[in-house]
């Protein structure tokens, strides 16, 4: 049995990934910092799954965080990287502490959960999938500092891909676009100036589908992610897939 930690684990694409581990046999360990969501995911996804509190933006707890999936299981063989915040809004009016927040938590975090995760994952031989976005293959207009962030994680991703390598573990990133999950209603209520729908109708305007663009869904991610993990994905290291239905494939 593989254990397979997940921060961001108690919401939207790490719930599902947690989920798709747990139904291929795999033991899970979700990091949250959500106390209740994360009750709600442990007690959804029954024994196999074990819950921790822990704020990635604090290198203690992502180091707590690895120890306690060392512990759960017997080593750590999969590292998955799904907590993140969005943040958008005009350059000329963002925050140092918008700046700082989104950096600590899409960018700091995962760095310091790979940081610790090494040691045990070197046994293992094992991988580690981060989720970047879109807009860490391609440029963001309006979210300058979330974009940033995205980059960050793909050239993170594949330094350590190289560096890693040679230890026998893999590092992929995984970039998807929209995903219906609740970080997008958080974006429709909180920047839709009033209009939720709106907002993401203009999302799915950007899409070559036209008409019939629709959000990917969190299970979809999931499928991704677990392949990535898989034996068969041996010679996949230092990648940054897009997941996004052609949006960052061109004009
Ligand atoms: N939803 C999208 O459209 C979309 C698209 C591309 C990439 N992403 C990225 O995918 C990842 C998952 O996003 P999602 O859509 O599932 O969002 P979500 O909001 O449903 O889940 C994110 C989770 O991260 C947790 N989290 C936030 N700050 C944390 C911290 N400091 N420490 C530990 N956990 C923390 C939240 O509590 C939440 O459970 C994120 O990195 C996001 O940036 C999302």
């Amino acid at each position: 049995m593989r254990t397979v930690l997940i921060t961001g684990g108690a919401s939207g694409m790490g719930l599902a990934i947690a989920a798709r581990f747990a139904e291929g046999g795999d033991r899970v360990v979700l990091g949250d910092i959500d106390t209740a969501r994360l009750a709600e995911a442990g007690a959804a996804l029954g024994p196999a799954a074990t819950t921790v509190h822990a704020d990635v933006t604090r290198p203690a707890d992502c180091a707590a965080l690895v120890a306690a999936a060392v512990a759960a299981g017997d080593g750590l063989d999969v590292v998955v990287n799904s907590a993140g915040v969005w943040v958008e809004g005009p350059t000329a009016e963002a925050s140092e502490a918008d700046f700082d927040r989104t950096l600590a938590v899409n960018l700091k975090g995962p760095f310091f959960v790979c940081r610790h995760a090494v040691p045990a994952l070197r046994e293992s031989r094992g991988c580690i999938v981060n989720i970047a976005s879109d807009a860490g293959l391609v440029g963001n207009a309006g979210a300058a500092i979330y974009s940033a962030s995205k980059g960050g994680v793909v050239l993170m991703t594949k330094s350590l891909a190289l560096e890693l390598a040679p230890m026998g573990i893999r590092v992929n990133a995984v970039c998807p676009c929209d995903v219906a999950t609740p970080m997008i209603e958080f974006q429709a209520s909180t920047y839709g100036q009033g209009d939720p729908a709106g907002y993401k109708a203009n999302l799915l305007a950007r899409y070559p589908q036209g008409p019939r663009a629709r959000f990917a869904t969190p299970q979809e991610i999931a499928e991704l992610v677990y392949y990535l993990a898989s034996p068969a994905a041996a010679p996949i290291t230092g990648a940054a897939l897009p997941i996004d239905f052609g949006l960052t494939a061109g004009y």
